[in-house]
């Protein structure tokens, strides 16, 4: 009994602190141009507001044909091979919304799914179009829109009915009304068209009762009601009419040919978008439409060779695709914060050992967690990747800073105190059900590269001015003290990432290690934690060859490299927010990684990882990006020594230099194109990226003393080798996109062909950054003459610090976090295998990883 009440009081105060801090925080009308969007990327077309625990829409469609084809068809998350030939925005911005298409070849129908939604973030409404094929022009596709409610009886008010209005005339299908203490009081409507050719009335399935973890499976909710309907009815396509009061509603018409329906939103107090018109929602899409163009053109411009349209309409889809793969994610995450002694990973065979200690860790679900992020890939990575963030964030950043500045302070919302952030963030059951079970799991001694502290020097330019910005206005570039608000506030967390990141993935100089004569010892070395004989998951390289066996006394070039180039970052902004004394402190860092990098690293023609056999030091040479990390991450300047050589690994076409970019894995090494071939010889446009800008940056750099020199035959090369490669990329990435239709998440060097993932609108779309650079020597960075508007553009973090709020709260609340077992979770993995396509990031992760016969493989 008293647990009874300990828990029933215990929630009661948990209720009452959350609505007092909720409401409080949480005004209903606090609504921003980023509160609604289509953040549910992982669905064909999903829209949610960043505010957790409140509604989740999104548009299901299938073949309208029979009630066995409907459902056998029912098209809801985005997959890989579901007879799509290609889908996604054709224009899209953040702020104002935009179109996807979609062509569903299996169907025989287009789709588009025009998006707008209104400046004070309070309405939106969304129009789907159906165009049959050719030939097809009778095909009947039925549309399923669909809303439910999440956390039903948590917080009160709460509530959603709908109301089935399609006999009362004036295009009105369905109307919903409903109330959610963080939303306020909203209504949506689904409008039909004059021209429709409906097959049935407009029917609307309202379920009450449906269990959280099951609200967010449309397709499996509504196939379920779908069935439960037998007999006579039994061969309608159309769920049964049933509308009322639920916490999920689905409104469901079936047309044959062409069709139009919206779906419109707002919050009571303000007017529907565009009144009640398909025609003015048209409208608005037509006028952004038409202003897109030029709206890409201006913050990505195009030089030569690419100024005709073709390349225009590449980077306005390859931008709209990064953009909408824009996430808001909520829910628990599972955490092994056992902190086992073996994660230490001292031992040798220290991998064996922490996989013993890993069988036996509890694992701790956290309470939930909030992420707005991008997405590698909609039907394949559709959540949160540390190490694609960053590289996310460059174009982002250009676009339209205060996004960038959202994200990075959400990403930042999920450091724990020691500075720890999960490299792959799975919150919740519908990220989770995305991910095998062997890999749903986070270490708190995993880390992985800090990509997000490579924005902080773009970023720093932007806000001081040295750099220009044509992207949306921003409100952190208004006024000077709101620049250095913004770098105070990320300044302090930066700080404890990369203190983080240096303390757990420091080498080891113990003297038990040979080393080589010279100056080396704490911050001149470090090294991945979580290795395997096959794998480095944490370094982001995946199966990129290195030393066989592991040993505890390993230097990473890469890892070492990522503390340099961070250390300058945070030098950077240090000197700017007057921190002189960290400022020098990091300067120091980044002194002693260039040291780390010479003495420990540097072989005489390449930069390698290093080792020990036996009694001796031994560097692991496999020459590819493990040896460009130095020049790709600033460490080399234009008169560095070793820059010849480096640049001679970057020409060479035997080894790194292909016709579609850089092999990730020089084609002479012993392991290029073997094993699962993932980081071993493919083109990775993210490292590509880095690569150009660096090389062009080396080509412009002033001679020591600061004074105007003629450029060096070195940095002559390096920015022909630039230019050259710039435009093998952007032709890489631009023929594929041609042939397939598709942006992919890395591309064949033999062949350019796109391989892996598709729908990769990830870090590949970096690409769009290398449309504009120019060589010609005359010219030094862009010089486009930005107009720096002083308008201000709305609380773009609001909704994030108020999720934070509400994690905190919970935080304090549920100390006592739920407890689930390792056991539970250790679910085969291959099931889930068979479904995927070959390849990707835990095909990888092969039989080796799980038993260890792959260390004899080696042997
Ligand atoms: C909510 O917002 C309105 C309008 O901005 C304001 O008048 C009101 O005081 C706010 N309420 C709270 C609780 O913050
Ligand atoms: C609701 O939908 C059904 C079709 O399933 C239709 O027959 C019925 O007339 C509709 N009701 C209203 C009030 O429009
Ligand atoms: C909407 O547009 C269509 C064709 O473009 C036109 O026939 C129709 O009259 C318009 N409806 C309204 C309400 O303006
Ligand atoms: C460094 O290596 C030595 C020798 O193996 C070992 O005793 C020590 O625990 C290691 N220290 C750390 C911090 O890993």
């Amino acid at each position: 009994m008293a647990v009874v009440q300990t828990l029933s009081l215990s929630l009661t105060l948990l209720y009452l602190c959350y609505l007092a801090h909720h409401v409080d925080a949480l005004n209903a009308t606090a609504t921003s141009w980023s509160t609604w969007g289509p953040y549910r990327p992982n669905l064909y077309f999903g829209v949610r507001p960043q505010v957790p625990d409140t509604l989740l829409m999104g548009l299901m469609w299938a073949s309208g044909e029979s009630r066995s084809e409907l459902l056998s068809t029912l098209r809801d998350t985005c997959e890989q091979d579901d007879g799509m030939q290609g889908y996604g925005w054709t224009f899209y911005d953040t702020r104002l919304g935009g179109s996807q298409t979609i062509h569903d070849t299996q169907l025989q129908v287009d789709l588009d799914t025009g998006f707008i939604k209104s400046e004070d973030g309070k309405s939106w409404a969304v129009r789907i179009t159906g165009t049959p094929k050719a030939g097809a022009a009778n095909v009947k596709t039925s549309l399923i829109v669909h809303a439910a409610v999440e956390m039903e009886a948590f917080s009160l008010p709460k509530s959603l009915g709908c109301e089935n209005q399609s006999r009362r005339g004036g295009g009105v299908e369905a109307l919903c009304r409903g109330e959610i203490a963080e939303l306020g009081h909203f209504e949506f409507q689904v409008l039909g068209d004059a021209q429709n050719k409906a097959v049935h009335d407009t029917s609307v399935n309202s379920v009450a009762g449906v269990d959280e973890d099951e609200i967010w499976k449309a397709k499996a909710v509504f196939t379920s009601q779908v069935k439960a309907v037998g007999g006579s009815q039994g061969q309608n396509v159309a769920v049964q009419d049933k509308p009322g009061a639920g916490n999920m509603h689905f409104i469901q018409t079936t047309f044959e040919g062409p069709f139009t329906l919206t779906l419109s939103y707002r919050a009571v107090q303000v007017a529907f978008l565009d009144g009640e018109s398909t025609n003015a929602t048209e409208t608005r899409l037509d006028s952004l439409r038409s202003g897109f163009p030029a709206r890409v053109d201006k913050v990505f411009p195009r030089a030569a060779p690419f100024e005709q349209d073709k390349y225009a309409r590449f980077s306005q889809e390859i931008i709209s695709n990064l953009l909408g793969g824009l996430g808001f994610f909520h829910g628990t995450t599972l955490v092994d914060d056992s902190r086992a002694p073996a994660y230490q990973e001292t031992e040798l065979n220290f991998w064996e050992d922490a996989a013993a200690a890993m069988a036996k860790a509890t694992i701790t679900q956290t309470v939930p967690l909030t992420l707005l992020s991008h997405t590698p890939s909609r039907p394949f990575f559709p959540r949160g990747f540390l190490w694609d963030e960053g590289f996310h964030l460059l174009p982002v950043l250009e676009w339209d800073l205060d996004l960038a500045i959202s994200v990075l302070e959400s990403w930042f919302d999920l450091m724990d105190d020691d500075g720890w952030i999960g490299r792959e963030q799975i919150l919740g059951p519908e990220a989770r059900s995305r991910v095998p079970a062997a890999f749903q799991v986070q270490y708190t001694h995993y880390a992985n590269p800090p990509t997000l502290l490579l924005l902080l020097p773009r970023l720093l330019a932007k806000l001081t001015g040295a750099a220009p910005y044509a992207g949306h206005p921003s409100t952190h570039l208004a006024t000077p003290s709101a620049a250095t608000a913004a770098l105070s506030a990320l300044y302090p967390r930066l700080a404890r990432h990369y203190a983080w990141f240096r303390r757990t993935q420091a080498a080891n100089f113990s003297s038990a290690y040979p080393r080589p004569a010279g100056d080396a010892g704490p911050g001149r070395g470090f090294r991945w934690r979580g290795r395997t004989p096959s794998h480095t998951l944490t370094s982001g390289l995946d199966d990129y060859p290195r030393a066989n066996p592991p040993h505890p006394a390993e230097l990473h070039v890469d890892a070492l490299a990522w503390v340099g180039a961070a250390a300058d970052a945070l030098r950077q902004v240090a000197g700017f927010l007057g921190e002189g004394e960290d400022e020098a402190t990091y300067a120091g860092h980044v002194e002693d990684v260039k040291e780390g990098l010479e003495v420990l690293h540097w072989d005489g023609e390449r930069y390698c990882d290093a080792t020990v056999e036996g009694a001796e030091f031994v560097r692991v040479c496999h020459e590819g990006y493990l040896s460009l990390f130095p020049l790709l991450l600033g460490l080399m300047d234009a008169d560095h020594p070793n820059l010849p050589k480096v640049l001679d690994l970057v020409a060479d076409e035997a080894r790194l230099y292909s016709p579609f970019g850089l092999r990730s894995l020089s084609a002479l090494d012993e392991n290029y194109a073997e094993g699962e071939d993932y980081w071993r010889g493919a083109v990775w446009l993210n490292l590509n990226v880095l690569a150009v800008q660096r090389l062009r940056e080396l080509g412009l750099q002033p001679g020591r003393g600061g004074g105007s020199r003629e450029p060096t035959a070195v940095q002559l090369r390096a920015t022909s080798l630039a230019a050259d490669l710039r435009e093998r990329l952007v032709n890489t990435v631009f023929s594929s996109w041609e042939k397939t239709g598709f942006f992919w998440e890395q591309y064949k060097d033999k062949t350019g062909e796109g391989s892996h993932s598709r729908a990769f609108t990830g870090w590949t779309a970096c690409v769009v950054l290398l449309l504009g650079l120019q060589f010609d020597k005359t010219t030094g960075e862009r010089g486009d003459d930005v107009a720096r508007s002083p308008r201000s553009s709305g609380a773009s973090s609001l909704t994030v610090s108020i999720g934070l709020v509400v994690v905190v709260i919970a935080v304090v609340l549920l100390r006592r976090p739920l407890w689930v077992t390792a056991g539970k979770l250790a679910k085969s993995w291959d099931k889930w295998r068979k479904g995927q396509p070959s390849g990707g990031r835990y095909e990888q992760v092969e039989v080796i990883d799980l038993d260890e016969r792959g260390h004899d493989r080696y042997d």
